[in-house]
């Protein structure tokens, strides 16, 4: 990697962390659920709301009478309960940080992991599209084997476990952090895979070194997953050696252009030899929720397409 591009990205985090530091204030004057619904992320307020959830514990509250310690330790968590939008789904319950609480802690890993921590500052809006993609369009997946990639805190893979009858489904990151996160999701909801098999994985882009999982997915999923530019290669390496070689296989990812960020993937990927297209209006809901936050809708303020609306990506051999 050029030493240009790694003090570019290494700034770049130490700026997502600090932004991450910094708690926003509290209101008193703001309905108390509300506060609590903001901070568990971002998402919460300014996002697609394609899968209903609501709040079930949120740490800070329960524990705001604890010794100043066990704050620090168990503050950081809520815990969401999802309700599937298909018939005789279960819940899904997923933990996660709440918004904005970092840790000294987490740069550290992200210096030693040479990985970005934007997998705990929130569930990203374009996981809550592919999740919603993924739902429904569960033939894609039955009988299959999937990944999903820098899945964050695993909502996307965790709904194609519960609700596709996919044979294996692995949900990865490559920030250790974030792993335990998706271990902890899957334990949570290990009553609810019926025969699909979940494995909670370690999957750096560019590192992998387990030849185990090579040529061995028929899809991989990916949401927001192409903004730093100096992993493109490798994370399309990765989808390249990860994608079955024999019979059909691809890759869906749901990303935002930002820029020229995602153009850049693309031709990134086109480089590897790998096929692509793009869809901009790929499901009617997510299309009508984009125009009506286009023309103001004041549940997203400062909505842009550009940066939130994510474009649906097929990457095949
Ligand atoms: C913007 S977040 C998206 C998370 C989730 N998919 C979502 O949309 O909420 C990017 C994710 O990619 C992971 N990531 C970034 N660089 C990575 C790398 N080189 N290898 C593996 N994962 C990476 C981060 O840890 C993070 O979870």
């Amino acid at each position: 990697m050029e030493k240009k591009s790694t003090i570019s990205a290494s700034s770049l985090r130490w700026k997502i962390l600090r932004r991450s530091l910094i708690r926003p204030p509290s209101s008193n004057s703001e309905d108390k659920s509300e506060v609590s619904i903001q901070r568990i992320s971002r998402k919460a307020t300014h996002g697609f709301n394609l899968i209903p959830f609501h709040l079930v514990k949120d740490s800070v509250e329960e524990n705001v009478n604890s010794s100043k310690e066990n704050v620090m330790d168990s503050s950081r968590d809520a815990t969401l309960c999802y309700t599937l939008p298909v018939s005789n789904a279960p819940s899904l319950i997923l933990h996660q940080r709440v918004r904005d609480m970092a840790h000294l802690n987490d740069f550290e890993v992200c210096n030693r992991y040479d990985i970005d921590n934007t997998g705990l500052i929130c569930q990203w809006p374009s996981e809550d599209v592919l999740s919603h993609y993924c739902l429904s369009r569960a033939s894609i997946f039955r009988e299959k084997r999937i990944i999903e990639l820098g899945s964050g805190y695993g909502l996307a893979g965790l709904i194609v476990a519960m609700t596709t009858e996919a044979r294996e489904v692995f949900i990865s990151d490559g920030n250790p952090q974030v792993v335990d996160y998706i271990q902890r999701n899957v334990n949570a909801n290990s009553g609810s895979f019926g025969g699909t098999e979940v494995k909670p994985l370690m999957l750096h882009w560019g590192q992998e070194k387990d030849t185990d999982i090579s040529n061995t997915f028929d899809v991989i999923i990916a949401s927001d997953c192409t903004f730093f530019k100096e992993f493109h290669e490798a994370l399309v390496q990765t989808i390249k050696s990860l994608l079955k070689e024999e019979g059909p296989s691809e890759a869906i990812l749901l990303s935002p252009r930002r820029g020229d960020s995602l153009d850049k993937f693309l031709a990134e990927v086109k480089d590897s030899g790998l096929h692509f297209s793009t869809d901009e209006i790929y499901d009617a809901e997510v299309w009508r929720r984009h125009q009506r936050f286009i023309e103001g809708d004041d549940s997203w303020p400062n909505y842009e397409m550009d940066h939130c609306y994510p474009l649906l990506v097929r990457i095949t051999r």
